[in-house]
């Protein structure tokens, strides 16, 4: 007997709420899509007719590109606000801004805020699909995708493998999906940094602590290096940014004395010689820039299984556009 994949159902708002089956059935669905971006014309009907708005009130640049250009790929209608741009700054709220934009026959809408729970509260009040592309502290899903079909493309599996997030865990909503996602598909998850910023009781999210860069390295098969969000920052939380370098760098000289080699991660912004020197960086063992080329493919599989799309017919969905 077949087994038929499972939805991911109206929307997505983050890896905490998901099966690990309806996690490996995004990374699965993102396998075919990642050709169309091959082809001299990157552009096939899937979502022809799907409206989509791009709401970001946050800065951004490989998330709200990739979105865009995964609508784009898959002829979606897309339009793109921001909060500077948009009544928000006039004190409208999410919530009339989105009724508004429904009122004008929408199908999703892509969202980034810089509070925890927006993309939870919009998706309960408003029937369009919503994906969370970060919200605050708490998720950003699609990043934790891309950074696991990343792993997978590169070490052929999840389970089994050691990942450790390093640096600024206590802001990072890249760590929590990572945490909960990796976790779910099997894998060995620790954090490393400085006590003040992991948060208080990480432990109880299934996760190792490290407490010294070089046990961490020891230990890994993956980094995934975070930045210092000093936007989300109340107080100083280093004492320098050369300090942070030389005990939490992640450096080509840790690297070399590791027992093995590392897939090196990074979600970026990358501030270089902070968390990660820039030869770790440009690296042989960096995937940075295969993380953002694999976020179209898996921001066109969420997009598409969203909107209703079969798991096991996206190899034929795609078949449509002209290679
Ligand atoms: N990784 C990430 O979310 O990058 P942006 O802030 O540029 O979207």
């Amino acid at each position: 007997m077949t087994r038929t994949a499972p939805s991911l159902g109206k929307d997505l708002v983050g890896l905490e709420r998901l099966e690990p089956d309806q996690i490996s059935t995004i990374l699965d669905t993102a396998e075919p899509f990642k050709e169309i971006s091959e082809r001299r014309i990157k552009k096939v009907p899937v979502l022809r007719g799907k409206t989509i708005v791009n709401l970001f009130f946050e800065p951004s640049t490989r998330t709200r590109v990739s979105f865009e250009f995964a609508e784009k790929r898959l002829s979606a209608d897309t339009v793109n606000i921001s909060s500077s741009g948009s009544s928000v700054v006039k004190g409208e709220t999410l919530v009339d801004t989105a009724r508004n934009l429904e009122a004008m026959k929408i199908d999703m809408v892509v969202m980034r805020h810089g509070s925890s729970g927006a993309a939870s509260f919009l998706a309960d009040r408003i029937p369009s699909s919503v994906v969370n592309a970060g919200d605050g502290g708490h998720e950003h899903p699609t990043q934790a995708l891309l950074d696991m079909l990343t792993i997978r493309d590169t070490l052929g599996r999840i389970s089994g493998i050691k990942v450790c997030l390093v640096g600024d865990i206590l802001h990072s909503r890249v760590a929590r999906s990572n945490i909960f996602g990796l976790l779910k598909l099997g894998a060995e998850v620790a954090v490393c940094g400085p006590r003040t910023l992991l948060p208080r009781g990480v432990e109880e999210l299934g996760v190792s602590v490290f407490g010294r860069i070089e046990d961490a390295i020891e230990w890994a098969d993956v980094l995934n290096v975070l930045r210092l969000q000093f936007e989300r920052m109340k107080a100083g939380y280093v004492p320098s940014l050369r300090e942070y370098n030389r005990v939490w760098g992640v450096s080509s000289a840790r690297l070399d004395a590791a027992p093995k080699d590392l897939v090196i991660l990074h979600p970026g912004p990358m501030n270089r010689g902070v968390e990660i020197d820039s030869d770790v960086a440009d690296g042989p063992h960096s995937v940075i820039l295969n993380q953002v080329t694999n976020g179209v493919a898996i921001r066109m599989a969420v997009l598409y299984l969203l909107a209703g799309g079969v798991p096991e017919a996206a190899e034929a969905a795609k078949g449509g556009g002209e290679s």
